[in-house]
C-alpha cells in the first residue's frame, strides 16, 4: 500500500526556545522568510503525500491559520496591486489538505501519533518531526518511501552523531543489511554515552506500519515520564522488522537557538536574492 498520509507533530511546547515561544509556536519561527513547519509541509508533499495530519495543542493557531485562507489580507493586496504576492498567499493556502488533532495533555510524542490512529486507519504512514530540517537534492521522505516500497516496513531515518550527544537522540542498535540500510535490533531513548549501543541517531523521519498504534496504546511512559515513540518501536520489534536507513543530505536541528541560526545561514547563504550580500556582510563582520 502506498504511503499517501504523514502526521506532522507540532505539539511541544518549544522550551529549549524559550522565551520566544511563550507566546509564538517555535513551528512559526522563520528560516529566511518561510515558517519552519513550512519546510516539513513541503518536503511531505514533494514526497508524494496526499495528506497532512498536524498534532497541534493549545497556542498552536497561528499554524492553523497560516495555511487558512485570508481573504482579508487578499483582498488588501489585490487593492495595492501586489499580484505576485496576492498569488503566493493563494498557492500558500492551496498547498495541502491538512487536518488537524488537538493533543490535550503533552505526554509525549508517542502519544501524539497516537492521536492520529483513526485519521490514519490501516495504511502506512510517514511521521515528520519540523524541528529537523535536512537540505537534500532528493526530499529525505521521498528516500524513505523509496526503500519502504522495497521492503514494506517501519523505516526509521539515522543519522551518525557525536558520541557525547546520545543524550538527545533515539539510539539505534544497527546490523548492517547493506550500503545505508541496518536491521535495528534495539532502539533506546537518549541513553548516557557510556550506555549507547552506537553513534547512530534516529533523526525525525520515520515511516510507520499501523500495527504501531497497537503498541503505542500500551506503551508506558519512559524518558521524562513521556510516552515516547522510541519506546514503542522497541516493542514493535518482537512483532515486525524495523530497518534503519542513513539518508542523504545536511541535517539541521532547528529547535535550539544555535542550530536554527545555522540553518538560517545555510539557506540564507543559497538564496540567489540575498545570498551574495550576506556572505560579503559575514566576511566583514568576522
Ligand atoms: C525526538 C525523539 C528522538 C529522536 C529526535 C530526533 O526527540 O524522541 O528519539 O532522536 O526526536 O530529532 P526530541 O528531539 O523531540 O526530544
Amino acid at each position: 500500500m502506498k504511503v499517501r498520509k504523514a502526521v506532522i507533530a507540532v505539539a511541544g511546547w518549544g522550551i529549549r526556545f524559550l522565551p520566544i515561544t511563550k507566546a509564538q509556536p517555535k513551528e512559526m519561527l522563520p528560516l529566511v522568510d518561510k515558517p519552519l513547519i513550512q519546510y516539513s509541509v513541503e518536503e511531505a508533499i514533494n514526497s508524494g503525500i496526499e495528506q497532512v495530519i498536524l498534532v497541534t495543542a493549545l497556542g498552536k493557531r497561528a499554524i492553523e491559520d497560516y495555511f487558512d485562507r485570508s481573504f482579508e489580507l487578499e483582498y488588501v493586496l489585490e487593492r495595492k496591486g501586489e499580484t505576485k504576492r496576492l498569488q503566493e498567499m493563494r498557492e500558500l493556502s492551496d498547498l495541502v489538505n491538512v487536518c488537524y488533532i488537538r493533543q490535550k495533555e503533552q505526554l509525549g510524542l508517542g502519544h501524539a501519533i497516537l492521536t492520529a490512529k483513526d485519521i490514519i486507519g490501516e495504511e502506512p504512514f510517514a511521521v515528520l518531526l519540523p524541528d529537523d530540517i535536512v537540505d537534500s537534492k532528493v526530499p529525505v521522505l521521498k528516500q524513505m518511501i523509496k526503500v519502504y516500497e522495497q521492503y514494506k516496513t517501519n523505516i526509521v531515518a539515522v543519522e551518525r552523531i557525536d558520541r557525547q550527544d546520545t543524550t538527545k537522540y533515539g539510539i539505534i542498535e544497527p546490523k548492517k543489511i547493506s550500503g545505508h540500510m541496518y536491521q535495528v535490533l534495539s532502539l533506546t531513548e537518549k541513553p548516557e554515552p557510556s550506555q549507547a549501543p552506537s553513534n547512530l541517531g534516529v533523526v525525525g523521519r520515520y515511516i510507520l506500519v499501523p500495527q504501531i498504534f497497537d503498541v503505542l496504546e500500551v506503551t508506558p511512559p519512559g524518558k521524562n515520564q513521556e510516552i515516547q515513540l522510541t519506546d514503542a518501536l522497541q516493542l514493535l520489534i518482537k512483532r515486525q522488522a524495523i530497518l534503519a536507513y542513513e539518508f542523504e543530505g545536511v541535517r539541521y536541528d532547528t529547535g535550539t537557538p544555535l542550530g536554527w541560526l545555522k540553518a538560517t545561514m545555510a539557506f540564507a547563504l543559497k538564496r540567489p536574492d540575498i545570498g551574495q550580500e550576506l556572505r560579503e556582510y559575514l566576511r566583514q563582520l568576522l
